[in-house]
């Protein structure tokens, strides 16, 4: 064997025994690196005869060719077997089951207030809306609420921050739904009947009170509707929506500054065994505010209150969804509302990270 057979023996092995690229890169510089042992005997042919010269140049240049093209091909297969390896280690088995994902549901109070415009449509009631930030005047003045009249203060309002320049009329975060009624007044007129499910807000803060509950409002304006048309209307409201076969009203006269004759009116129900049962029994059981509308709402919606009459009443929404998924007692309103939300299977309160232990 000749001294260059000796090289490309040497070099040829230790490229196919190369484990990794490392090693590979050792060989290149080893053989062909600047001072790589191929390099230095091309720096020889210079002393070399003409012919001597010639062949060696040229085997030199073959040899040089054949530990380049092994150096490739050999690095080409390391990256495959990596990618192989990779490959194996990254595989994924499609036939396990997938992990479960909590399905969502809807919010117990969007599902009542769907309920009761459900009911109220059927009764032929549109829905009206308004907005949740209303100016002073839609949400007292119009519905007869003088400045200076205790409700204003009984209603703990929030006032929107106003600089003492700033000219526009002021705003108040809306304490009922009432303000709707005017709204749809002016909207389309008499005859009207609509209803008006919403967001309303007040200062008032702790067992039984959060500062944003829910409402609905309802307005029904004709010729000749009267406060038996109320009646009428609040009974199968409350039967529809209780899912009893009768129920029992009692109206209450009260007073409200945007009603005459203005009525509370209580729904007869039991408390047997921490059970609330509706439509039977000797209790009762607040449920609304209501009356005829007063002439004065009437003119401030556009409507002339000496052609149209009407009733109008106002329900909270948050205390009907748990009288009718039998909360017994709402005074605990926290605890109580949990279970409530649970009974919905609202799955957010059953993740163990919301409210720590809370849920449990
Ligand atoms: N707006 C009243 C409140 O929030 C409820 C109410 C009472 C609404 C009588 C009415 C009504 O429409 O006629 O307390």
């Amino acid at each position: 064997m000749n001294a260059l057979d000796v090289l490309k023996a040497k070099y040829l092995d230790g490229i196919a025994q190369a484990a990794e690229e490392a090693a590979l890169e050792e060989l290149r510089l080893a053989a062909l690196g600047k001072k790589g042992e191929i390099s230095l005997k091309m720096r020889e042919l210079g002393q070399m005869s003409p012919e001597e010269r010639q062949t060696t140049g040229a085997a030199l240049n073959v040899l040089k060719n054949e530990i380049d093209a092994a150096l490739r091909a050999k690095k080409e297969a390391l990256a495959d077997a990596a990618l192989d390896a990779r490959l194996r280690n990254e595989w994924l088995d499609v036939t396990l089951p997938g992990r479960p994902r909590r399905a969502g549901t809807i919010h117990p109070v969007s599902q009542v207030m769907d309920e009761v415009t459900a009911i109220f449509a059927d009764m032929g009631f549109a829905v009206a809306e308004g907005p949740q930030i209303e100016s002073d005047w839609y949400n007292f003045d119009a519905l007869n609420i003088a400045p200076e009249h205790p409700a204003r203060q009984e209603h703990d309002t929030f006032f929107m921050a106003r600089d003492a320049a700033d000219p526009r009329p002021p705003h108040v975060l809306r304490t009922h739904t009432s303000p709707v009624q005017i709204r749809a007044m002016q909207k389309t007129g008499a005859p009207i009947r609509v209803i008006a499910p919403g967001r309303v807000y007040r200062m008032d803060m702790d067992q039984t009170h959060t500062p944003m509950f829910h409402q609905v409002e309802a307005l029904a304006l004709g010729k000749d509707i009267s406060m038996a048309n109320l009646k009428w209307v609040l009974e199968e409201f409350c039967k529809t929506f209780f899912e009893v076969p009768s129920v029992e009203l009692r109206f209450r006269a009260s007073h409200f500054p945007f009603t005459e004759p203005s009525a509370e009116v209580d729904i007869r129900c039991s408390w047997e065994g921490g059970q609330l049962k509706i439509g039977e029994g000797n209790s009762w059981m607040e449920i609304l505010g209501s009356g005829m509308v007063h002439p004065k709402v009437l003119e401030a919606g556009g409507i002339d209150p000496a052609e149209w009459q009407g009733f109008a009443f106002g329900m909270g929404i948050d205390r009907l969804a748990m009288l009718k998924y039998g909360i017994p007692d709402l005074r605990a309103f926290f605890e109580s509302d949990l279970r409530w939300l649970r009974h919905y299977g609202f799955a957010a309160l059953d993740l163990p990270t919301v409210f720590g232990g809370l849920s449990k």
